[in-house]
């Protein structure tokens, strides 16, 4: 390792964007203007780092953006440096970038790259690093599906927000007997639907973790509704299938670092509940709404210490590792470690238990 002082910081936001980006930019960029460093942010996710889009930021820029939701630097999910999509002669084809992203890397002569994402970003960001970039990676996600952190900035903020939603169904299923269906977020994990879900008192929640029987399903609305309760909630996260079925996806894109688009599976899953027992089902799939607006003050929290921490790691040189949340302390982790494993929720999760001794389904006899 050079003796050379870090002086140069690089920071950029990739990947769909969450609660408490501009946090953490503020978190990186505050610090960092004190220590004398110079700090540039790299537009549009590693988009910027391929075609040299990048501004200085200064104190002023980072000033009243801890409460605002997006990303000052804006992000995108079709820049992979190593996946590339460019069209030659009218088709998309994928190359390979990434010496264009080292070259900018090295023409702005950035000492230390602060990568903020999810999981597509450290997978990047692990690339890179391979090739003799400078990185530190900081967890961000509204699916919380990082396996290296107790939990992700993003997604309290995101579960708040199907929680409301769920209260505001709770009083219209209420009122008109009605089985109400809402489709979260959550991609692979069913980590949205669960806590959403649990807060937001749901009855049934189907997770992709746990293939669902529809009978199980069925059983239970009809069941409420003879005992009296004549309406249900049921929170169905968007990669949830049946058993023995399939997952419901919406689009493909091979431009996207994950090409598949899901959705589409409350709409199903309300109509085989309509067809199946007679009642009267209605859905609601609640989108990007889950991904906009104020981050909570949990998420605004997370993510400041992930930003003061990850410039923290980047003087020391500790390059090559991602802030990590475990138990009520900071560490840090090796991003290579980090991307090992997603993070999908156990049947014996302390939540799952939970919510099924206070009577939720998750549409298996078992657990
Ligand atoms: O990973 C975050 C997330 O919001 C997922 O929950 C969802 O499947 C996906 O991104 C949607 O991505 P896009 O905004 O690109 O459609």
């Amino acid at each position: 390792m050079t003796k050379t002082k870090v002086k140069r910081i690089g920071i950029l936001t990739g990947g769909g964007d969450c609660p408490g980006l501009n946090a953490v930019i503020r978190g990186v960029t505050k610090p960092a203007q004190d220590m004398g460093l110079k700090v540039l942010g790299i537009l549009d996710g590693f988009e910027g780092l391929v075609e040299g889009k990048a501004h200085e930021l200064y104190n002023q820029d980072v000033s009243g953006i801890l409460a605002t939701g997006g990303t000052i630097l804006g992000s995108s999910n079709k820049g992979d440096p190593f996946h590339w999509p460019e069209e030659i002669n009218g088709k998309i084809k994928i190359v390979d970038r990434s010496k264009d992203a080292m070259r900018n890397y090295l023409a702005w002569n950035i000492d230390a790259m602060i990568a903020i994402g999810g999981d597509g970003t450290m997978h990047i960001s692990d690339k890179l690093s391979k090739m003799g970039m400078n990185i530190i990676g900081v967890p961000k996600t509204i699916d919380n599906d990082l396996e290296a952190t107790d939990q992700t900035f993003g997604h309290d903020s995101a579960i708040s927000v199907v929680s409301e939603a769920l209260d505001r169904l709770h009083t219209t299923a209420s009122a008109h007997h009605r089985v109400m269906v809402i489709e979260v977020m959550g991609r692979y994990a069913g980590w949205i639907a669960l806590n959403g879900g649990l807060a937001g008192g749901a009855d049934i929640i189907l997770i992709p973790e746990l293939p669902f029987d529809w009978n199980v399903v069925y059983d239970r609305v009809l069941r409420r509704n003879m005992s009296g309760k004549r309406f249900s909630l049921v929170c169905v996260a968007e990669g949830a299938k049946p058993k023995n079925g399939t997952l419901i996806t919406k689009a493909k894109d091979i431009r996207r670092t994950d090409p598949i688009q899901l959705g589409g599976i409350g709409e199903y899953v309300a109509k085989m509940i309509s067809d199946n027992t007679g009642l009267e089902t209605r859905y609601t799939v609640l989108g990007h709404l889950q991904r906009g607006g104020s981050p909570s003050p949990y998420d605004r929290i997370l993510a400041t210490k992930f930003g003061t921490n990850a410039i923290q790691l980047a003087v020391k040189k500790q390059f090559g590792k991602m802030v990590a949340l475990k138990g009520s302390e900071i560490k840090s982790v090796r991003i290579a470690d980090a991307i090992a494993r997603q993070k999908l929720v156990k049947p014996k999760d302390q939540a799952v238990l939970a919510a099924s001794a206070v009577g939720v389904s998750f549409g298996t006899e078992k657990l």
